[in-house]
C-alpha cells in the first residue's frame, strides 16, 4: 500500500522498501548519510537571526525529495526562551494554526542577557543550544544532519549518557523516559487499556531534561504525527533523541529552566501554552460515575448510597447509556425519561450536590428522521467533510453511522453552544454542573478503509443500523481560492499512506479515527489536525458552558487533549484496567499532565475502568485516588460496578482518605489557584523538590500533592508493606504527626492496613487545613480552619491560602494570607476581603522537643493566651484559637 516517490539509488533500494512498509526500524546511517543544509546570508538583528539553508550536496531523498532550500529563523523572545523555526519558503506548509494555539507574547530579548544560546555552525549547518552560564550544551544537531522532505522531517540531538527525559505524552510508560530502544509516537488513539509503550489519546511534544546541573525543557509546536526516537546504542554518542515528523514545519521551542529549580522550567513552559483554567471549588470533591447504569432509578440509588454510607459524594456522572439509541443531546425516553432525570438533577442541586454528563462529538447520521442535532449542523454545514469536500466524512460510532463536527468551521462554535442551551437548558432540559467529553480523538470503530459504514454498523450492532446512501448536502463555503490552493499544494502527497509510517498502533493513520484525508472548512486535512481535534472540541466545549452560565468557571473533563489544552479543560487518563500494574502507571500519567503538560486537572477512573476489580486495589486505589486533583470512581458497562460503598474496607477506606482530601481542599485550591496564576505545578515528583538527589529521579510510585504532602502508597496487591525513599529532609508522619528525618535512604513500611494510606508533611510549611471534613464542599466551606506548622531542618516554615468565592473566573473578592514561622512565633498576614465566614480553631506546632511555658496570641493590639496541650511523644503543640479568620494574628509559644 505504500508508495516510493523520487530517485532512489539502486544498493539501498531493497532497503528503503523494507524501511517503508515496516517503519519501525529506520538505519541511522541512511538518514545520517543526507547531505544536510549549509547556513548562508545569515543576518543577526538585535534578538533574531535569520539565514537561507541551502541543500549542501546530492539529495538523499529518503522518504520523498528533499527540500532545495529552507529559511531559519531564531529569535531570542524573553531572556529564557528562544524559538528556532525552520520552513520551506516557496510552499505554504501546514503550521499549527494560531486559532487553536495561539502564539507565545514575545518580548525580544538581547541574547547578552539570555541564559541559554544559539549557536551554529555554517557548513554543514547545524546547531546547538546552550546554558549561557556554564557554556553546557543542552541540544545538538551537530553529529546528525537535518532532513527536510515533504512528508519527512528530522532533527536528532546527542543528550547526556542515561539523560533524564521526562514528558512526551501520551503515554503509559515509566515518568522518568527509558533511554534505550524507546519510541514515543504522537497520533491520537481511542487506546483502550491505555497498553505502555503506544500512542494514547492526547499528544504533547514537550519534554523537560533534568541534569544535577539545571533543567530545560524543549518543545516542537506541531500536531503532525511523528515518532520520537530515544536510544543509546550509537558509539561514542550518549543518548540520542530523533524527532521523524511527516508534516508541518520545524518550530522548536527551547526553555532554559533554572540550573537550581526545576519548576521553573514548569512556569517557562507555561508561557508557551497558557497556564490552567481554574475550575470550580466544588470540582474537587468525589466524583462518581459508570458506564452501565441501567436507568433512572439506579443513578438515584447510588446517590443515595453514597450518603447511607456516610461516604461524600460531590458530584454524580452519567455515561452514554442515557442517550436515547446512543445519540447525543436525547435523553433515553423510557430509562431515563427527561422528567425523571430534570428530577435527580433538582434533588442533586437542593443537597449541594452537582451533575455531570457525557457529549461526544459524533453525531448519528440521520437524514429525514427529525434528529435535532444532525438537521441543524446540516443546515450549517458544520460536518468534516470527504476529500471531494461535498459530503460528510462518516464514520462508525455509539450511535452507528455517524457525521464529526468540524471544529474548524466558521459557524461550529454557534452551533455547538447552540446544542448545549437546548439540551442542557435549566428551565427546560438538564441542569449540568460540568462537561464531560469523550471519544474525541477522534474515536471511530469503522475499519479503515470503511468503505461501506453501513454495513459495518450493522455487523457491529450499532444502533440504528442504516442503508441508505448519504444525501447531497449543502454546497460547501469554504470553496475559495485561498483553500483551494493549499489544497492543492496537498494533492500531491499520499496523505493516507505516508513513505514514512509512523508506529500508530491502531495500524494506518485513518485507522479508527476520521480520516487523514477528510477535509475542513479551511482547507484543513486531518492529517495535519488531527492531534488537535480533541482539543478544539474542549475549547467548543468549555465557550458553550461558559455561554450557560456567563461569567462562571467551568468544569470540563476530556479524553484528548494537545498541548495548551489545560487553559481550557481538565483530562481524565482513559480507559485503563482494574490491575495493579494500571494502579501503579496511575501516578506517571498524573505527574505527566499535571507537572510537565500543564493540565493539572487530572485523574485516572479509580479501581480501574475495564475488568473487575477487587476489594484490596479498589481499597488502596481509592486512596492514592484521593490525592489526583481531579477525583473520580468510574468503570465500564462489562464489569462489576464499584462504587466505595460496596465492600465495608473500601468504604472505611474512602471515608478516611475523603477526610484528609477535604481537610487539605483549601491547600490544594490555593495550589491551583498559583498554578492558575504562574504554572507552577500542583503535584510534583520528588526531583522537583530534591533536584540535587539522583536517587530521585526515576521515581514514579511516591510524588508530593502540591508541594508538601508526600505520598507513598502501597504498590503490590495484597501487601501491607511499602519501601519508600525518604530524601534527606524533615517529615512529620501525617498520622501521628511525629517528625522523622529522612536520610536519603530508603525505609520500610509495615503493617499498613487496607483502610490507610502513608503520608508524609514536608518539612518547612504551613499548611492550612479545614479543622475536619464534610459532606460537601458547601459544608466544608463554613467550617473552620486549622494551621498546622511542620518547621524544616533549619527551623522555619511558610505557607499560603488563598480563598475567594469558588466559581467566579474573576472573584469579586479574595482573601490571601501569607504564613510564616521562625523561633516559636507563626505570623499571619494578608488580606481578607472575601469573608471566609469561618474561625482558625486551633494551631498545631510539630517538632517541639519541649513544653511552652505558654502561648500567647496577638490580633491587632489585643494578647491573649491561648489554652494549650503538649505531647511529649509525638512533640506537638496543639493551641486552641477559635478566632475569627478575618484579620493579621500571630501566635508564639515561649
Ligand atoms: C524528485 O526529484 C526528481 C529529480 O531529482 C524529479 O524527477 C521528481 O519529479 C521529483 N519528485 C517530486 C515529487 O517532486
Ligand atoms: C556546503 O558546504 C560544503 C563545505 O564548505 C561545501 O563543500 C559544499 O559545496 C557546500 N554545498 C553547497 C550546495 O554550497
Ligand atoms: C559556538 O560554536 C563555535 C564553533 O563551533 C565554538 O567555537 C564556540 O565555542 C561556540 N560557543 C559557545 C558559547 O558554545
Ligand atoms: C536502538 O538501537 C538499536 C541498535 O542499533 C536498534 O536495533 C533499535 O532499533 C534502536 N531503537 C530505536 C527506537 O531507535
Ligand atoms: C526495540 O523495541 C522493539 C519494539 O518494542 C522490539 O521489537 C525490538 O526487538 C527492540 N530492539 C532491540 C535491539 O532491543
Ligand atoms: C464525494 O465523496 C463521497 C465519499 O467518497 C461520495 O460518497 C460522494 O458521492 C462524492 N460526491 C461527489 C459529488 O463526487
Ligand atoms: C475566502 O477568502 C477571503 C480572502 O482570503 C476571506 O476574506 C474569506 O473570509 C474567505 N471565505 C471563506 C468562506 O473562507
Ligand atoms: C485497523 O485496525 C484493526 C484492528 O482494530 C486491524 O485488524 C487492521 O489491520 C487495521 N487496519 C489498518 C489498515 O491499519
Ligand atoms: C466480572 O465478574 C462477573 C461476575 O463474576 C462476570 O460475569 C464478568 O464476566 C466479569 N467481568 C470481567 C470483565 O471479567
Amino acid at each position: 500500500m505504500l508508495r516510493l516517490r523520487g530517485p532512489i539509488f539502486g544498493s539501498v533500494l531493497v532497503a528503503l522498501w523494507a524501511l517503508a512498509v515496516q517503519a519501525e526500524w529506520v538505519d541511522p546511517t541512511v538518514l545520517d548519510a543526507c547531505p544536510g543544509y549549509n547556513a548562508t546570508n545569515v543576518q543577526t538583528t538585535g534578538s533574531t537571526l535569520t539565514a537561507d539553508l541551502v541543500l549542501a550536496g546530492a539529495p538523499c531523498n529518503v522518504f520523498g525529495n528533499d527540500t532545495r532550500q529552507l529559511s531559519l529563523e531564531v529569535v531570542y523572545e524573553t531572556t529564557t526562551r528562544i524559538h528556532v523555526k525552520i520552513i520551506d519558503p516557496s510552499t505554504i506548509r501546514y503550521e499549527v494554526p494560531a486559532s487553536v494555539f495561539p502564539r507565545p507574547i514575545s518580548s525580544s530579548a538581547s541574547p547578552d542577557s539570555a541564559a541559554i544560546g544559539f549557536n551554529y555552525t555554517e557548513a554543514p549547518f547545524s546547531f546547538t543550544i546552550y546554558r549561557t552560564s556554564t557554556s553546557e550544551i543542552l541540544f545538538s544537531t551537530a553529529t546528525h544532519p537535518i532532513i527536510f522532505e515533504p512528508q519527512y522531517l528530522r532533527v536528532k540531538t546527542d543528550l547526556p549518557v542515561n539523560a533524564n527525559l521526562y514528558g512526551l505524552g501520551e503515554n503509559t510508560d515509566s515518568f522518568h523516559l527509558p533511554t534505550y530502544n524507546y519510541t514515543r509516537t504522537l497520533w491520537s488513539r481511542d487506546a483502550y487499556g491505555v497498553p505502555p509503550g503506544t500512542n494514547l489519546y492526547g499528544n504533547h511534544p514537550i519534554y523537560f531534561e533534568h541534569r544535577t546541573t539545571g533543567t530545560h525543557g524543549v518543545f516542537l509546536l506541531s500536531s503532525n504525527g511523528m515518532d520520537i526516537k530515544i536510544n543509546n546504542t550509537e558509539a561514542g554518542k550518549g543518548t540520542t533523541l530523533e524527532y521523524n515528523v511527516i508534516g508541518g514545519v520545524l518550530d522548536f521551542y527551547f526553555l532554559a529552566g533554572s540550573e537550581t529549580d526545576p519548576t521553573e522550567v514548569t512556569r517557562q513552559y507555561a508561557e508557551v501554552v497558557g497556564t490552567p483554567a481554574e475550575v470550580p471549588y466544588w470540582s474537587f470533591g468525589l466524583h462518581q460515575c459508570r458506564f452501565g447504569y441501567q436507568n433512572y432509578i439506579e443513578v438515584s440509588e447510588v446517590i443515595t448510597n453514597y450518603s447511607a454510607a456516610d461516604i461524600p459524594l460531590e458530584t454524580m456522572w452519567t455515561d452514554i447509556d442515557y442517550m436515547n439509541q446512543r445519540r447525543i443531546f436525547t435523553t433515553d425516553p423510557n430509562y431515563f425519561p427527561l422528567s425523571r432525570m430534570r428530577e435527580i438533577v433538582d434533588y442533586l442541586h437542593s443537597h449541594d450536590q452537582r451533575y455531570v454528563l457525557m457529549t461526544d462529538p459524533a453525531v448519528a447520521y440521520a437524514p429525514g428522521q427529525g434528529y435535532g442535532p444532525f438537521d441543524r449542523g446540516t443546515a450549517l454545514d458544520v460536518w468534516l467533510k470527504a476529500p471531494n469536500g461535498t459530503s460528510p466524512h462518516l464514520g462508525l460510532v455509539w450511535p452507528g453511522v455517524t457525521v464529526f463536527p468540524d471544529w474548524f468551521h466558521p459557524s461550529i462554535q454557534a452551533y455547538w453552544s447552540n446544542e448545549f442551551a437546548l439540551f442542557y437548558n435549566p428551565e427546560t432540559g438538564i441542569d449540568i454542573d460540568g462537561a464531560w467529553i469523550d471519544m474525541n480523538e477522534p474515536s471511530s470503530f469503522c475499519l479503515f478503509p470503511c468503505d461501506d459504514p453501513f454495513t459495518q454498523a450493522i455487523q457491529q450492532d450499532l444502533p440504528p443500523a442504516r442503508t441508505t446512501p448519504p444525501p447531497d448536502p449543502n454546497a460547501p463555503i469554504f470553496t475559495n481560492s485561498t483553500s483551494m490552493k493549499k489544497r492543492q499544494a496537498l494533492s500531491d502527497q499520499d496523505i493516507l499512506y505516508p513513505p514514512y509510517a509512523i508506529e500508530n498502533a491502531a495500524g494506518g493513520l485513518s485507522n479508527n479515527t476520521a480520516h487523514s484525508d477528510a477535509l475542513h472548512a479551511n482547507g484543513q486535512i486531518e492529517y495535519n489536525t488531527h492531534n488537535l481535534y480533541g482539543t478544539m472540541m474542549s475549547m467548543a466545549t468549555q465557550n458553550a458552558m461558559l455561554a450557560r452560565r456567563p461569567g462562571l468557571r467551568t468544569l470540563v473533563i476530556t479524553r484528548s487533549t494537545f498541548a495548551g489544552a489545560g487553559s481550557h479543560v481538565g483530562k481524565w487518563l482513559g480507559d485503563n484496567m482494574a490491575d495493579w500494574e494500571h494502579y501503579r502507571f496511575s501516578i506517571a500519567g498524573m505527574l505527566g499532565m499535571a507537572s510537565v503538560y500543564q493540565i493539572p486537572m487530572v485523574g485516572s477512573d479509580i479501581c480501574g475502568y475495564a475488568l473487575n476489580t477487587t476489594e484490596t486495589l479498589c481499597a488502596r486505589w481509592a486512596m492514592l485516588g484521593a490525592f489526583s486533583p481531579f477525583m473520580r470512581n468510574h468503570n465500564d458497562d462489562t464489569s462489576l460496578p464499584h462504587e466505595f460503598y460496596r465492600w465495608p474496607t473500601v468504604a472505611q477506606a474512602a471515608r478516611n482518605v475523603l477526610d484528609i482530601r477535604y481537610r487539605l481542599m483549601d491547600y490544594l485550591y490555593t495550589a491551583f489557584h498559583l498554578a492558575h496564576t504562574d504554572g507552577t505545578p500542583i503535584v510534583n515528583p520528588l526531583w522537583y523538590m530534591y533536584p540535587q538527589d539522583a536517587n530521585t529521579f526515576p521515581i514514579d510510585l511516591q510524588f508530593f500533592f502540591g508541594d508538601s504532602i508526600l505520598v507513598s502508597p502501597v504498590t503490590e496487591e495484597n501487601s501491607t508493606s511499602v519501601t519508600i525513599y525518604l530524601p534527606n529532609d524533615t517529615f512529620y508522619d501525617w498520622a501521628t504527626l511525629s517528625p522523622i528525618q529522612g536520610e536519603a535512604s530508603n525505609i520500610t513500611l509495615t503493617n499498613i492496613d487496607f483502610t490507610t494510606i502513608p503520608l508524609y508533611i514536608r518539612g518547612g510549611v504551613v499548611l492550612p487545613l479545614r479543622a475536619q471534613g464534610a459532606m460537601t464542599t458547601t459544608v466544608l466551606r463554613q467550617t473552620d480552619f486549622e494551621l498546622v506548622v511542620a518547621p524544616g531542618v533549619g527551623g522555619e516554615a511558610s505557607g499560603s491560602l488563598y480563598v475567594d468565592d469558588g466559581i467566579s473566573i474573576t472573584p469579586p473578592l479574595t482573601t490571601e494570607v501569607q504564613m510564616g514561622y521562625s523561633q516559636g512565633k507563626l505570623c499571619v498576614n494578608g488580606w481578607y476581603d472575601y469573608p471566609t465566614g469561618v474561625n482558625v480553631a486551633r494551631v498545631l506546632f510539630l517538632g517541639v522537643d519541649t513544653e511552652p511555658g505558654s502561648v500567647v496570641v496577638g490580633c491587632g493590639s489585643s494578647t491573649n493566651n491561648a489554652t494549650f496541650s503538649y505531647d511529649a511523644a509525638s512533640k506537638v503543640v496543639n493551641a486552641t484559637l477559635d478566632i475569627p479568620f478575618n484579620g493579621d494574628f500571630w501566635v508564639q509559644m515561649s
